[in-house]
């Protein structure tokens, strides 16, 4: 496999891998089964082996569980790699409930996560969303605290908006946002993404198959405990549309040998050199595939299909990403 290059998140920022490696399918998140540990830990380590050192996870991924996986894989290996940890989801039983946003529970936040990961600073901490409760100055100006004391490195924010990022920039200066994007997911493009870009911030964008829907695998119907089933792109006429939008995305990956998952992953990477994909992977099995992703480049006829076939509002119905 070939070694993934290295990006520099904002200006003065960490250098990190352009391929990120998403943990939160590692722990149960919805409920249902944990994965595999011991194949989660390997996949870990392999990516470590080649040079995925960006590894993200949230405190609430599994209750806890997802940064004790985490912990337990760079046990010996802490310098390989680079932890960035989100926060203030609260889930129960496999639920969203709710967030808690306040100062004194981020300083109660960030030592748990420090001792579930067996680490002495957090490379990048962001908060998992923002509410009205609680100023985004007090949110940020509170992490920036944490940053004084050495608990972490870095400032990052995840799923916020363009006038959001402003003010957080202003308390401190921002590393990186996480937010969804992908050919299927493009709301960010008219406003949030230029601010990122104009802010000189990193963008590491997850979803990159729009929840399975890119990978051309879907197998539908779907199984009646999948929890897309909620979701609105994945019911009825919306997912037979959705379906044949994703046949244009299965034809050319056939004519460019290449699987319709890495040409949806490729599509992100080439948005920009600041924009790392951050991709779900909970088996050895997937890294060779999303590594050679990497490599991939699109003609411009190919580029204007993509972006014509998947323009903004080409597939129908939402999932938890509307905004
Ligand atoms: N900030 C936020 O609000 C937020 C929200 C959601 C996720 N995230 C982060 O972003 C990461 C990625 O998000 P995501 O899981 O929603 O999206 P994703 O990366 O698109 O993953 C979705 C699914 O694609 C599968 N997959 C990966 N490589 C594949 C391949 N080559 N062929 C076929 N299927 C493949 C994964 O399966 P396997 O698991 O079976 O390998 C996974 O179940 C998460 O791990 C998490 O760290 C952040």
């Amino acid at each position: 496999m070939k070694t993934i290059d290295k990006i520099q998140l904002d200006q003065n920022g960490p250098s990190v891998s352009k391929l990120g490696l998403g943990c939160m399918r590692m722990s149960s998140i919805w409920g249902g089964s944990t994965p595999d540990e011991a194949e989660s830990i390997a996949t870990i380590h392999e990516a470590l082996d080649n040079g995925i050192n960006f590894l993200n996870t949230g405190d609430f991924y599994g209750a806890g569980h997802n940064e004790m996986l985490i912990g337990k894989a760079i046990k010996g290996r802490r310098d390989d790699a680079f932890i960035s940890v989100k926060f203030g989801a609260i889930f129960h039983n496999g639920q969203w409930i709710g967030l808690d946003l306040r100062p004194v529970a981020i300083k109660n936040f960030i030592n748990y996560s420090l001792t579930r990961l067996g680490i002495e600073t957090i490379d990048l901490y962001q908060p998992s969303r923002m509410d009205n409760s609680v100023p985004i100055e007090d949110i940020i100006g509170t992490i920036a605290d944490l940053k004084k004391e050495g608990k972490l490195r870095y400032i990052g924010v995840s799923e916020i908006t363009a006038q959001q990022l402003r003010r957080a920039n202003e308390v401190h200066p921002i590393s990186a946002l996480e937010i969804g994007y992908s050919l299927a997911e493009r709301q960010i493009e008219s406003e949030l993404l230029p601010t990122a870009k104009e802010l000189g911030i990193g963008i590491v964008a997850f979803a990159n198959t729009a929840e399975g829907l890119l990978t051309g695998e879907l197998k539908v119907p779907l199984a009646e405990n999948d929890y897309r089933n909620h979701f609105s792109r994945f019911q009825g006429e919306n997912l037979v549309h959705n379906l044949e939008k994703v046949e244009v995305l299965k034809q050319m990956a056939i004519n460019k040998s290449y699987t319709p998952t890495q040409l949806a992953i490729a599509w992100v990477k080439e948005q920009g050199d600041q924009i790392m994909p951050l991709v779900s992977m909970s088996r050895r099995s997937r890294l060779p595939e999303n590594i050679q992703a990497m490599e991939i480049v699109f003609t411009p006829e190919e580029m204007s299909l993509l972006n014509t076939t998947f323009a903004s509002g080409a597939i129908l119905g939402g999932t938890y990403l509307q905004r």
